[in-house]
Parts: structure tokens; C-alpha cells; sequence
């Protein structure tokens, strides 16, 4: 998580609810994210005959626009309004609005109905209370069997703190008899600050894909 989101934690907004908090966040700038697809995704669903797919805390769009862009038919949920306005704008002027059902969703207080070939949750993380195991086991029990459910990580989410892969699976608790790890590894990746200095990111991936009964 960024350093920026921590300050805005540490400014005494912990309590507010995930709607304020993010709206909030969102409004601060034009844009937050850069608009592109997150790497991860890139290279692990590149491959994959499209489907159906669900990006939880899809922010600006990046990773949806890309995925429809591909072929999927996608819902895509965020709690924040103005995210997901951005993220339709850059899907209609993408031209394939038509293939993403953007739905404002809390995911702390629901979970959006159906089964999904991908769900994906790319740095869902949260700096206000957020019951991330709950919501990814939520996350993994929308996967259609042979699908697949992909987790992206930042393995340092606050300063001083560390994650292993493995810790984001194991709480899942999901059945060795009916899900098969296809990922589970910490990789790097850099980013240019605006100061011009290149930084190194670690990202924990996990993968795992639903055993097709
Ligand atoms: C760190 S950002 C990641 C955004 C995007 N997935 C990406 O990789 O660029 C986390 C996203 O999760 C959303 N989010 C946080 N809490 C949420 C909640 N309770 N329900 C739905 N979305 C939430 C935020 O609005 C934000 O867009």
C-alpha cells in the first residue's frame, strides 16, 4: 500500500466508514492509477480463454478495460462512486462499455451474487477495517469450477511490515480435493517515483484454480 494512503490513515480517519474513506481518497486527485492492467494479471490471465470475470476493488479500471479488451464479459465492483466513474469513462472511450457491468459494492457488507471463470483481487488491500479473509473466501466460493481465483498482494502494507505468500492462501482454508495452487510466490517489480528514482516493489501472488468437477 502507498506510503500516501498510510498518511491519510494516520490523519485519524481509521473509523470512517469504506464509502467516505475512499471517496475521499479518490477526489484528492484526477486520476490515481495509472489506467494500465496490473502486470500480474497481464501475464497470468494473458493466456486464458476469456470467460466470465470479477474484479473486486476494481478502482479506475485498468485491469477491467483490459480483461473486456481481451474478451471477458466483466463485473466490476468498488465501494467508491467516483472510481468507478472514471473506470466507465475509460471504458466507453476504450469501446467496450458494453462488456463491463460497473456496480458500486461495499464488499465489507455484501458480496456480489453470481459465479465468475476469474475473480480477481488486485491490491485489495484496505487501511480501515476491512475483513480481507472473509471477503477473499467470499472471493473463492464465486469461482465457477476449472476457474480461477487470482490474488495480488503488496507484501509490505505498511511500513515495517511483511507478508509471505502463504499467508494470504492458508487462512482461505481452501480444500486441497477441490482447488489446485497454480501460483504462490512473492515477485518484484519497479516502479519510477516522481522524484525519478526507481523503486522496488514485492507483490505476493496467489493462484488458484477451482478443480472442474
Ligand atoms: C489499493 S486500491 C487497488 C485498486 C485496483 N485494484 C488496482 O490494482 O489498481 C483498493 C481498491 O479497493 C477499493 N475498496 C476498498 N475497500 C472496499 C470495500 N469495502 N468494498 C469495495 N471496494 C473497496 C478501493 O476503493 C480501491 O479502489
Amino acid at each position: 500500500m502507498s506510503d500516501e494512503l498510510h498518511a491519510e490513515h494516520r490523519e485519524g480517519r481509521g473509523q470512517v466508514e469504506a464509502t467516505r474513506f475512499w471517496e475521499d481518497h479518490y477526489h484528492r486527485r484526477e486520476r490515481v492509477w495509472s489506467g494500465r492492467p496490473n502486470p500480474v494479471l497481464v501475464d497470468v490471465v494473458g493466456g486464458l480463454r476469456p470467460g466470465t470475470a470479477l474484479d473486486l476493488g476494481c478502482g479506475e479500471g485498468g485491469d477491467a478495460i483490459w480483461l473486456a479488451r481481451q474478451g471477458w464479459r466483466v463485473t466490476a465492483v468498488d465501494v467508491s462512486a467516483t472510481a468507478l466513474d472514471r473506470a466507465a469513462a475509460g471504458a466507453a472511450t476504450a469501446g467496450v462499455a458494453d462488456r463491463i457491468d460497473f456496480r458500486q459494492h461495499d464488499l465489507v457488507l455484501a458480496f456480489p451474487p453470481g459465479a465468475f471463470d476469474l475473480v480477481s483481487a488486485q491490491y485489495l488491500h484496505s487501511p480501515i477495517e476491512f475483513p480481507r479473509t472473509r471477503v477473499l473466501q467470499e472471493a473463492a466460493s464465486a469461482v465457477t469450477p476449472g476457474g480461477l481465483l487470482l490474488i495480488v498482494d503488496h507484501a509490505s502494507v505498511a511500513p515495517g511490515s511483511w507478508a509471505e505468500p502463504e499467508e494470504t492462501l492458508a487462512p482461505l482454508d481452501l480444500s486441497p480435493d477441490e482447488w489446485h495452487t497454480e501460483r504462490l510466490e512473492a515477485r518484484e517489480r519497479e516502479t519510477t517515483h516522481p522524484n525519478g528514482r526507481l523503486v522496488t516493489h514485492t507483490d505476493n501472488v496467489v493462484a488458484v484454480r477451482r478443480l472442474a468437477r
